[in-house]
C-alpha cells in the first residue's frame, strides 16, 4: 500500500497525519513502514530526527525524495507493507509522480473557506492522476475541526462543498487538539502520548475508514496516459 498524504493547502495537517499514520501501522499493526518526506520544508524529516534522538521511541524508517519519484516509491512498495508519503505544498512534479503510483490518497483540509478554495484544483489533480492510476482512492479528510457543538454545522457544510466537486470525504475527522502539536514537537505521536485518548481514536478511525474503501470503485476502466507518465518520470 502506498498512502500519499497531500494537497496544496499549507498547514492543513498533512505532515501531522502522515506521521501519526506511520506510527499507527508500525506500532499497532506491527507492519514494516517507510515514511517518505517529499516536502522540501522537511517537516517530517525534522520530526523523525527528534524521534530518533528520543531514547524510548521506536524507530521508523524515513527518507527524503523529490522530483520523479515513481520508481523509488514502487521499489519501496515491494519492500515494505506500508509506504506513507508526506507531500506538501504546491502542485509539483513530486506530488503528481507520487499520485501516479499511490493506492490511497488522503487530502486534509480544514473546514475553512480558504482551504475549500483549493477544491477545484484538487479535483483537477485527482481526475488527471486517476487516468494513469485508476486503482487510486482519493479521499478528503476534514482536520482541525472546531469542537464546539454550535460549530458542527460548519464541518457538515464543508463536507458538502467537497462533494459538490465530486470528491469523496471521510466521515472521520480530526478536531483541533493541542496534543497533535505537542506530540509532533517531541518526535512522538498522539498514539504514543495518549493511546486511549480522543485524538488516537480519530487517527484510527481515519485509517480504518480509508482502508475500507473498495479498490478501484470509482475509476475502473480508465486507461493510462503515456504523456502524463513521461511528465512525472
Ligand atoms: N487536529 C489538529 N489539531 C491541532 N493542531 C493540529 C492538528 N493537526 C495538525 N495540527 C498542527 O497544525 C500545524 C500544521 O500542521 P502540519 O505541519 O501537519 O500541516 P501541513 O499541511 O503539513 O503544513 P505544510 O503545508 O506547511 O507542510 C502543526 O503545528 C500541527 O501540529
Ligand atoms: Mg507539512
Amino acid at each position: 500500500m502506498i498512502l500519499l498524504v497531500g494537497g496544496e493547502k499549507g498547514g492543513s495537517g498533512k505532515s501531522c497525519l502522515a506521521q501519526n499514520i506511520a506510527v499507527y501501522f508500525s506500532k499497532e499493526k506491527d507492519a514494516s513502514v517507510m515514511l517518505v518526506d517529499c516536502d522540501p520544508q522537511k517537516t517530517t524529516s525534522d520530526w523523525i530526527q527528534a524521534r530518533h534522538s528520543a531514547p524510548d521511541l521506536p524507530w521508523i524508517n524515513c527518507v527524503q525524495l523529490y522530483g520523479k519519484v515513481r520508481y523509488e516509491l514502487m521499489s519501496f512498495e515491494n519492500h515494505y507493507d506500508y509506504v506513507i508519503i508526506d507531500c506538501g505544498g504546491q502542485d509539483s512534479t513530486t506530488l503528481r509522480a507520487a499520485m501516479s503510483v499511490a493506492t490511497h490518497v488522503l487530502l486534509p483540509l480544514r473546514p475553512k473557506r480558504r482551504d475549500l478554495k483549493t477544491l477545484p484544483h484538487m479535483d483537477e489533480l485527482v481526475s488527471s492522476c486517476s487516468m494513469v492510476n485508476p486503482k487510486m482512492h482519493a479521499r478528503i479528510v476534514m482536520t482541525q475541526c472546531p469542537s464546539l457543538p454550535n460549530q458542527a454545522g460548519r464541518i457538515l457544510e464543508a463536507k458538502e462543498v467537497c462533494r459538490t466537486y465530486g470528491l469523496d470525504v471521510l466521515d472521520s475527522v480530526t478536531f483541533a487538539r493541542n496534543l497533535y502539536d505537542d506530540s509532533e514537537e517531541l518526535g512522538s505521536s498522539v498514539l504514543e502520548l495518549e493511546p486511549n485518548g480522543k485524538a488516537s481514536n480519530e487517527i484510527r478511525s481515519i485509517i480504518e475508514e480509508l482502508m475500507a474503501a473498495e479498490a478501484g470503485s470509482e475509476n475502473n476502466g480508465v486507461s493510462g496516459s503515456e504523456e502524463y507518465l513521461r511528465a512525472v518520470g
